[in-house]
């Protein structure tokens, strides 16, 4: 029998919640673990799916896991050069895998990678990477075979800023000999906590505006690390005190990591006080116009939060656009929320959305972990209960989720399906 979340909407939801470790930052971080043969100990690491699905990764490869707390520690040495197809298809970050096993074993056997359906979303910069640093990559099958060559630091242009690219770039650029630099990089913050962990672990690591420079050394040692907030579960929680036209803090939340957000939020009419210590909205008795907005590579709108901006757009007076480009079908909320009474529609990759005054609960299905996101934000404005499945993909991304929205007074629960 399979879980469903059941929301009744209505409330506006009050108080405070904490943030979470970054999940995007924990990822690359438990493969940085591969680098080293020390104790990597890592604080502030969320308890979710994905986080559980990377240090089974890493395990399958040979490294011991113990998690002490809200802090995990990953020992023992990098043995095996396959990661399991039965691993690696169900989330594409696992695919950082293949860098540091090749560089670390001489050869590397990594299944091409699965995750949320969001497009096309090719390796292609992964393995341009790799093959500029000195390996040999070849596609067999599905599956991503490497050797090393005479692996040495070079200069890469990426010809997009791919958070997964640059990390692979990093991580590999962090022990080879000579110097790795990547121009035209991933700016997000997740990328900058990965600088600073290989930096704790020895590496030289110089981050400028248009180019990440590593110096890499033979041994990374291990260190002890705290991985910074989630922006993304943060922005959830905001939009979600924003939808229910209530008054939420997220605690913890890093304000400069959400300026996009804020500036959208405060364009769309809400006020949002940012301080040292957390963001919080205050939408008690407000309403909100239609906005324009394109996700971007950090610093711009956050592709993530592109699925739950949309569910807090559909309830705002006039019309809004929009444009999704980084990804060319993260569209899978836009069915559902029609079938709350939302007026939507989709045309290329841009998303229209004609502000209604109210949406009413449905039967709702989860497609991918932030479309899930949109679909609980939808469901607490709604009249009346919705019951949404596909929970797994939720519970990939989001620590506690129904915790942390029940201490903000919403009526949430789970519920087992017969289907
Ligand atoms: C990461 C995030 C994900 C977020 C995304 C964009 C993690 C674990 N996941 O995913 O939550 O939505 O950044 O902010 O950090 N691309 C290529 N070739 C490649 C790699 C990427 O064409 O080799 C394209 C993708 O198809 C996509 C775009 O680049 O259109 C952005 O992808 P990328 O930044 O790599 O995202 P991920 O690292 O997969």
């Amino acid at each position: 029998m399979a879980s469903l979340i059941a929301v009744r909407g209505g409330n506006p939801l009050e108080g405070e919640v904490k943030a979470s470790g970054a999940k995007n930052a924990a990822l690359p971080a438990i493969v940085a673990s591969l680098l080293t043969e020390e104790p990597l100990v890592l604080s502030g690491v969320p308890r979710l799916l994905d986080v559980e699905t990377q240090l089974s990764l890493v395990e399958a490869l040979g490294k011991e896991v113990r998690w002490e707390g809200q802090r995990v520690v990953i020992s023992g040495a990098l043995s095996r050069d396959e990661a399991p197809a039965e691993i690696v298809s169900r989330m594409r970050a696992s695919f950082l895998a293949l860098g540091p096993i090749v560089v670390r074993l001489g050869r590397a056997r990594v299944p091409l990678p699965g995750g949320c359906v969001l497009g096309a979303r090719p390796v292609d910069l992964h393995l341009h990477i790799l093959e500029r640093l000195g390996a040999s990559v070849e596609l067999r099958d599905g599956v991503a075979l490497a050797r090393v060559g005479r692996m040495r630091g070079r200069r890469i242009w990426l010809r997009y800023p791919s958070v997964g690219a640059t990390e692979q770039a990093l991580l590999v650029g962090a022990v080879i000999p000579g110097e790795t630099e990547v121009v035209n990089p991933a700016r997000e913050p997740e990328v900058a906590d990965l600088c600073g962990l290989l930096r704790c672990m020895g590496a030289e690591v110089e981050v400028r505006p248009d180019r990440i420079i590593v110096r890499g050394r033979r041994e990374l040692r291990g260190c002890e690390y705290r991985i910074i907030p989630d922006r993304i579960e943060a922005g959830t929680y905001l939009l979600a005190g924003a939808i229910t036209r209530g008054r939420v803090r997220v605690e913890g939340a890093v304000p400069e990591h959400m300026d996009a957000l804020i500036a959208l939020l405060e364009e769309s009419g809400l006020e949002v006080s940012r301080g040292e210590g957390g963001v919080e909205v205050d939408a008690r008795g407000r309403s909100w116009v239609g906005i324009e907005v394109e996700t971007a590579p950090y610093p711009g709108f956050p592709t993530d939060l592109q699925p739950p901006l949309t569910a807090f757009l559909t309830l705002a007076q006039g019309k809004s656009i929009l444009r999704e480009t980084v990804f060319e079908s993260r569209f899978g909320h836009v069915g559902e929320l029609l079938r709350m009474g939302a007026r939507i529609g989709v045309h290329d990759r841009t998303i229209s959305v004609q502000g209604v005054a109210e949406l009413k609960g449905a039967d709702l299905r989860a497609t991918d972990i932030r479309a899930g996101a949109a679909l609980v934000l939808a469901a607490l404005a709604a009249q009346g209960t919705s019951r949404i499945s596909g929970v797994e993909h939720i519970r990939r991304g989001y620590e506690n989720i129904l915790g942390k929205l029940a201490l903000l007074g919403a009526e949430v629960w789970e519920e087992e399906s017969a289907t």
